[in-house]
């Protein structure tokens, strides 16, 4: 589970736990992935923290050795952690649209790549990659971010297709806005608010758990026939 540091990978990180899974909680923050460890711990749940650039292929593959050595291997991989600057399209500078890419796309490239084999030996598995709805909404000033999560969803579909012989499940989630730090980006909190009041189907906002039921739906077997698929959740924002 990437990103699980805080946010919505946090909440995803507890739900996994609370169902039986032993989990890897890798990310940039120690802090906060030692808080997230101590969530599933007090609850009665299995986890390990395991600092990662998710943009750094040693660190990752560090990463998936530590989730063999301490688990046997991994059935399931929450590619999560993004990053998502703020502003004009035409104020980005390179290192800024790259370091987007290497963290957003290849990142979970990366990731993938590292625990597929571990998968392939376990018999199967299930990849889930948090994209977003900004991506269908195309919405302003996060250009770079926008992009890169239409990007993972072609990632999505073109891995379910290569994936899919092994038995390994391939499918990404599409959040709406949640309360975390992503969406206190926005400069007008209020505004924010009344629009998805006004254009959400359902009338109230989305919570962490939102997602992590999502998540734990595609990394079980309830979904087994389901791969390739972008899931929004976002309490009808996006009506498709
Ligand atoms: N909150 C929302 O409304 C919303 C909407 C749509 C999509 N999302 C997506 O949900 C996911 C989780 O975001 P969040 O809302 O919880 O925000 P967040 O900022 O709390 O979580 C992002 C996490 O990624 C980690 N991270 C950043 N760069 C990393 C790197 N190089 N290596 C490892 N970890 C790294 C951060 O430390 C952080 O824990 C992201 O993919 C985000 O794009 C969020």
């Amino acid at each position: 589970m990437t990103g699980a540091s805080s946010g919505l990978g946090r909440a995803s990180a507890v739900a996994l736990a609370a169902e039986g899974a032993n989990v890897v909680v890798a990310g940039l923050e120690p802090d906060g992935l030692e808080d997230t460890v101590e969530l599933i711990t007090r609850a009665g749940g299995r986890a390990i923290a395991v600092a990662t650039d998710i943009s750094d292929a040693a660190a990752v593959d560090a990463m998936a050795a530590r989730a063999q050595h301490e688990y046997g291997g991994a059935d399931v991989l929450v590619n999560n952690a993004a990053i998502y600057p703020y502003g004009p399209w035409h104020d980005f500078d390179e290192a800024t649209w790259e370091s987007v890419f290497n963290v957003n796309v290849k990142g979970y490239w990366l990731c993938s790549r590292s625990v597929y084999p571990q998968m392939i030996e376990r018999g199967g598995g299930s990849i889930v990659s948090i994209s977003s709805i900004t991506f269908f909404m195309g919405n302003e000033n996060l250009m770079p971010y926008v992009a890169s999560k239409g990007a993972v969803v072609g990632f999505t579909r073109s891995l379910a297709r290569e994936a899919g012989p092994k038995g390994i499940r391939v499918n990404a989630i599409a959040p709406g806005a949640f309360p975390t730090r992503a969406i206190a980006i926005h400069p007008d909190q209020q505004a924010l608010h009344d629009d998805l009041m006004r254009d959400q189907s359902l009338k109230r906002r989305g919570v962490p758990e939102d997602i992590a039921n999502a998540v734990v739906f595609f990394a079980g077997d309830r979904s087994s026939f389901v791969t390739g698929q972008t899931l929004l959740v976002d309490g009808g924002l996006y009506l498709h």
